[in-house]
C-alpha cells in the first residue's frame, strides 16, 4: 500500500509539473491544522458572524482563525471532538470552567467557580498564568485586544455558541 501512495504521489507530481493549469491541489504536509471546526461555507460564517454579539459580529474571522492556529495545537472546537492537551472547547461559553467530564483539569481552574463568557474568556486568553496562578495552560497569551476578539469571534462560531 506504501509503494502504491508513493507511486500515486509522483505520478501526481508529474502530472503537476506537466501542466500548468494545475487541477485541484490536494490539503497539503501533514496532518492541516486549524481546520473549520464545522464544514461551513464561508457565506454561512459569515451570516453567524453578524448574530454574535457586539464587538464579535464586526471581528475578522479570517484573521481570528489564523490566530486559532495557535490554540489548535491544545484544543479542539468540534461537537465531539478529542481533548488533546487542553479539553475540547465545544459549548464553552456558559459553561462552568473546568467541567468537561474526563479532562484533568488544574485544582487552580476548578477553584475559580467561573462560567466562561467572552468576557472571562478574552482575560483568560491575554495571560492564563496572570488570570489563574496555577493553571496548567501553558499558553504565553494573545497580547493585541483586537486579536483576541477576532480568536473569541472563531471560537464562538466554531463551538456553536447560541447568542
Ligand atoms: C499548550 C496547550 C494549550 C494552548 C496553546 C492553549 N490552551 Fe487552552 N487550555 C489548555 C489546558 C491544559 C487547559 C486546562 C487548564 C487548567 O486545567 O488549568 C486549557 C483550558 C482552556 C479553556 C477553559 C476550558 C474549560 O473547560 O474550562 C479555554 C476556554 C481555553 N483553554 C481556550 C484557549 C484558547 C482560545 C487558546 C488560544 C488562544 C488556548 N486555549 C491555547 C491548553 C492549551
Amino acid at each position: 500500500m506504501r509503494r502504491l501512495g508513493l507511486t500515486l504521489a509522483a505520478t501526481a507530481i508529474v502530472a503537476l509539473s506537466a501542466c500548468s493549469k494545475a487541477p485541484t491541489t490536494a490539503p497539503a504536509g501533514p496532518a492541516a491544522p486549524a481546520a473549520p471546526a464545522a464544514p461551513m461555507s464561508a457565506a454561512d460564517r459569515q451570516a453567524a458572524l453578524a448574530k454574535l454579539p457586539a464587538p464579535y459580529n464586526t471581528a475578522d474571522l479570517a484573521n481570528g482563525e489564523a490566530k486559532f492556529a495557535l490554540c489548535s495545537a491544545c484544543h479542539t472546537l468540534a461537537a465531539g471532538g478529542p481533548s488533546m492537551t487542553g479539553p475540547n472547547l465545544h459549548g464553552v461559553f456558559g459553561r462552568k470552567a473546568a467541567s468537561l467530564a474526563g479532562f484533568t483539569y488544574s485544582e487552580a481552574l476548578k477553584a475559580t467557580g467561573w462560567t466562561w463568557d467572552a468576557a472571562r474568556i478574552d482575560s483568560w486568553i491575554a495571560d492564563p498564568k496572570v488570570a489563574v496562578p496555577g493553571t496548567k495552560m501553558t499558553f504565553a497569551g494573545l497580547k493585541d485586544p483586537k486579536d483576541r476578539t477576532d480568536v473569541i469571534a472563531y471560537v464562538m462560531i466554531g463551538t456553536g455558541f447560541q447568542p
